[in-house]
């Protein structure tokens, strides 16, 4: 699903390191701010995955997916402000359906996504409903990411909002507090593996892959800083 901030375009670097943590087809693996779920859609070497986000339309969408029938929804802009400003008329997973597939860079209702292609958004919905074959295993839980601090033994993605320092542009702007966000991975780290997927990290992380790429965003295209995955040093 194309998602802002997704990792679409990396996730043939990322799943075979996520997979290489991964020791038997019962580990257990939380893709903790899944998003578009385009790493765990990946996933294929156990059957014990749990999708999380603290997005509640999103984790509406992925409960629901297979309610959605293109053929009754209307792809039109008038359609797309009717419920975006009608969301509690609407039922949660539609909300998150038209919200991130009718959206410009899959961007929850960050405008309406024109297109010289007239069938742009349907095809968009259609990789989505997809995608969702290939998650039919997964347990989608719509929590704050701390809620899962008593896990043990299991190997933790987490693709988290990006610290706004490397941000060139206050747009995407997040109210994520990244220090208590570190602080709780080290904690984490003890009993889990615990990877990071960020562009800095404090000094006790090491890099264990990297990787420079254009972002999607295009108000931050001027930002050379490089694609990482982190993980504690003292793990
Ligand atoms: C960069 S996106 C993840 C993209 C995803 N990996 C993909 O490839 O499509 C970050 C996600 O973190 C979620 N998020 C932000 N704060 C969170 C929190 N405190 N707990 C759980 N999820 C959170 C957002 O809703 C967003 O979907």
């Amino acid at each position: 699903m194309w998602y802002l901030g997704g990792k679409i375009r990396l996730s043939k670097y990322i799943v075979p390191i996520i997979k290489y943590y991964i020791k038997s087809e019962n580990s257990l693996f939380i893709d903790l701010f899944c998003g578009g779920c385009n790493i765990i859609d990946k996933i294929d070497n156990t059957n014990n995955k749990i999708a999380n986000d603290n997005n509640k339309y999103l984790i509406s969408m992925w409960n629901n997916i297979d309610k959605v029938d293109l053929s009754e929804i209307k792809i039109t802009k008038e359609h797309y402000d009717e419920v975006r400003n009608n969301k509690d008329y609407y039922e949660d997973w539609y909300v998150g359906f038209i919200g991130f597939h009718f959206s410009y860079g899959g961007k929850f209702f960050g405008g309406f996504a024109r297109s010289r292609y007239e069938d742009h958004i349907e095809r968009s919905c259609t990789k989505t409903i997809k995608q969702y074959e290939y998650l039919k295993n997964v347990y989608f839980s719509h929590q704050d990411y701390k809620y899962y601090s008593n896990v043990k033994d299991a190997v933790i993605y987490c693709d988290s909002p990006y610290d706004n320092c490397t941000q060139k542009s206050t747009k995407y702007l997040s109210s994520f507090d990244h220090r208590e966000f570190w602080e709780w991975v080290r904690k984490m780290s003890k009993y889990n593996t615990v990877l990071i997927s960020e562009k800095i990290a404090p000094d006790d992380f090491e890099v264990i892959w990297e990787k420079s790429h254009n972002s999607n965003m295009s108000y931050i295209k001027s930002d050379k800083t490089s694609e990482k995955l982190f993980k504690y040093k003292r793990s």
